[in-house]
């Protein structure tokens, strides 16, 4: 009897762990994906990169500089102060000429007309999707004031590499709810994905 018992336990665990599982795998993709989306900076190419490669990768990456935008002053002053931090100790202080080609290569990408990286996005859970139909409604809606349809529909990312072009074009201006945010976001990676054949 003991032993019965003993099984039927096993069994129910085992249960509530595949109940567990499938619960999972059928959640939304987007739930199981919930940390704030954090921008993406492109590599600079020619003397900038060679500054930064030199005197800014050793600590941290370059993607945080989208959080910001600031005029050539208010740049050096957030690089003095950020890096006063215990954290930054042995930060290198950059050549004068060193210094301008940096400053002024940050007020080209993210200078006071730019619209710096919202710090904290973070996706909220779909429950419905977008069909073609739907989707291709909030892309003429609120995706073709600035540039064509062709730009988006030519190009190929994942959900997540989406997901940041969209945060983006959202602080550029691109009219949009972030629930129409995240469904784009889904329909793209499904039917612009990096796999996807059409
Ligand atoms: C020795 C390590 C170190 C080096 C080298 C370094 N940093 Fe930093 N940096 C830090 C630390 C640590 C922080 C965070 C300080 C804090 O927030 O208290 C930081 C913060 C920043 C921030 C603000 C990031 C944010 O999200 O708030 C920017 C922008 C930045 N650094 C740019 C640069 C640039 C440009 C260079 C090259 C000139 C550079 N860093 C070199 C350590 C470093
Ligand atoms: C307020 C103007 C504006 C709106 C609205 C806008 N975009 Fe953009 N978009 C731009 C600009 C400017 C660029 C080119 C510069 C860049 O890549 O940042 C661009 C570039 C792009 C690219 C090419 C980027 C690459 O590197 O391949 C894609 C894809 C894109 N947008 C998608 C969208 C989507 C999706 C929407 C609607 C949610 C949208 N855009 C709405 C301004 C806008």
């Amino acid at each position: 009897m003991k032993s019965m018992f003993d099984k039927a336990a096993v069994w129910t665990a085992v249960l509530v762990l595949m109940a567990a599982l499938v619960a999972y795998l059928a959640a939304p993709v987007a739930a199981q994906n919930r940390g704030a989306t954090r921008p993406k900076v492109d590599r600079p190419d020619g003397p900038v990169w060679q500054v930064i490669r030199k005197n800014c990768i050793q600590c941290h990456g370059i993607d945080d500089y989208a959080f910001f935008a600031l005029d050539k002053t208010g740049w050096q002053s957030l690089l003095d102060t950020k890096h006063k931090s215990p954290l930054a100790e042995g930060a290198p202080v950059l050549l004068d000429q060193d210094r301008n080609i940096l400053l002024d290569w940050l007020v080209t990408k993210f200078g006071p007309t730019s619209t710096p990286f919202p710090r904290s996005y973070v996706p909220p859970e779909i429950t419905e999707f977008f069909s073609d139909p739907e989707a291709t409604l909030v892309l003429n809606r609120s995706c073709v004031s600035c540039h064509g349809l062709d730009k988006i529909m030519n190009s190929r990312y994942s959900a997540d590499e989406w997901r940041v072009l969209a945060v983006q074009m959202k602080a550029r201006g691109a009219n949009i709810s972030n629930e129409d945010l995240e469904r784009l976001v889904e329909w793209l990676g499904r039917v612009k994905g990096t796999n996807a054949n059409q």
